[in-house]
């Protein structure tokens, strides 16, 4: 059995597995350490904080990995694959961390839940509290899409709007968990088991890719936890195999709201958050307020795998949108998508060579926001005659459209 415990980043000191939200020693981020023997030639199993009898599942992982049919063909690419976390039971990758974070809460006797979501971690923890049957209450912004709000409620969470941006729920959800003795399930690097589940998307990819590590991940981020657990994930394998090959990360935001793409732009050390943000990708539109330090240890991660951060606009990301809708088949929503429009930015300048091999992880489901769709009424036909008139009008349009860039 493997020698496990909690760690600060910061301090390095190490605690017993409780459930605790920061160091208490520094208030720096903890996370779950294994002391690792090498192989040994065993065969590698995940390694994560509880036994496989005590996770609260809804079948969540094990997601496609599709190779790219036509838009790696397009801008030129020798190897892309699309990592489909928007097929979890939920449709996101939150069901990932979730999952961990709720078990450990049931193991460690909580009654209640409660997290600040942009809305895909509302969806999970309202699904999975209705599994362990226990309580939850979900706190999102006003503005979060209406198909994430009653997708949570439908679960039979208690689900509550709070005004303003992401950040004023993550501090409100902080101190209701602390005052009403919920456990907070919040997926930034608050609760630190629930990077525990986003790492095994790196499991997962080493098994999917035959052990090849791909050259570089693209990953749509906020605070940057499932960049963070993707990474972890690869560092255990190593550490289990006692090799070194580490892949790129490259993280993605959108440019109204891009505190740690500016400070890796700007070469600063610290990220400095950002107090209004506006972007139509509400998954990724978390400002920090009040938790820099999370932006800060991303940062870190992404310069120690000799990645980058960059941010592209909502256009971008609406086009990336459509493209993979209509080249690849995969509908996805617009924080999803932010992570292809970061490729192809990284291709134009020059920040990614053409013959690596890349990984775009496709984080929620198109369904999830179907505002930000701009799409006609269809017409409203009852003969051939006109049938035939209106696939000839859009053939004609579909070839004006079809050009990706170069
Ligand atoms: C669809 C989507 N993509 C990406 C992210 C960002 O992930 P993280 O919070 O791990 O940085 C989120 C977070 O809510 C999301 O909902
Ligand atoms: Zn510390």
């Amino acid at each position: 059995m493997n020698e496990i415990g909690l760690k600060c980043v910061s301090c390095q000191s190490e605690w017993p597995i409780e459930q605790h939200y920061e160091c208490p020693a520094c208030g720096g981020i903890l996370e779950v350490s294994y002391k690792v023997e090498g192989s040994g030639g065993k065969e590698f199993s995940p390694f994560l904080p509880l036994d496989k009898q005590e996770l609260i599942s809804l079948g969540e992982g094990m997601t496609s990995l599709i190779p790219s049919q036509r838009i790696a063909k397009e801008i030129g690419l020798e190897h892309l694959s699309f990592k489909c976390e928007f097929m979890n039971p939920t449709g996101s990758f939150k069901d990932r961390p979730v999952s961990i974070g709720i078990s450990m809460a049931k193991k460690f006797g909580y009654k209640r839940v409660i997290v600040a979501s942009s809305g895909n971690g509302a969806g999970s923890v309202s699904a999975y509290a209705a599994r362990a049957g226990m309580e939850a209450v979900i706190l999102v912004p006003e503005s979060t899409p209406i198909e994430k709000v009653r997708q949570a409620q439908f679960y039979g969470a208690s689900v509550i709007k709070v005004p303003g941006p992401y950040s004023h729920c993550f501090s409100l959800a902080k101190e209701t968990g602390e005052k009403l003795q919920m456990c907070n399930l919040t997926t930034t690097f608050l609760n630190p088991y629930t990077v525990e589940g986003d790492k095994t998307v790196a499991y997962e990819l080493i098994n999917q890719l035959e052990g090849k590590v791909p050259d570089i991940i693209f990953i749509p981020i906020g605070a940057g936890p499932l960049l963070a657990g993707i990474y972890k994930g690869y560092e255990e394998y190593n550490q289990f195999q006692s090799t070194n090959r580490m892949p790129r990360m490259a993280g993605i935001q959108a440019e109204g709201c891009n505190p740690i793409a500016r400070a890796f732009l700007e070469e600063r050390n610290e990220v400095q958050s950002v107090a209004h943000p506006h972007t139509l990708a509400g998954g990724i539109g978390d400002g920090l307020d009040g938790y820099a330090k999370d932006g800060t240890h991303t940062l870190t991660l992404i310069r120690q795998s000799k990645g980058f951060s960059l941010a592209v606009t909502d256009e971008e990301i609406l086009q990336a949108q459509s493209w993979l809708a209509q080249y690849e088949g995969l509908f996805v929503e617009p924080s999803a998508a932010a992570a292809l429009a970061g490729l192809i930015t990284s291709v134009k300048e020059g920040r990614m060579k053409k013959t690596e091999r890349a990984v775009v992880v496709l984080t929620g489901h198109g369904l999830k926001d179907m505002s930000c769709l701009k799409a006609k009424e269809p017409p409203v036909i009852s003969t051939v005659d006109e049938v035939a008139t209106f696939l000839k009008k859009k053939e004609d349009k579909k070839w004006q459209d079809s050009v990706l860039p170069k």
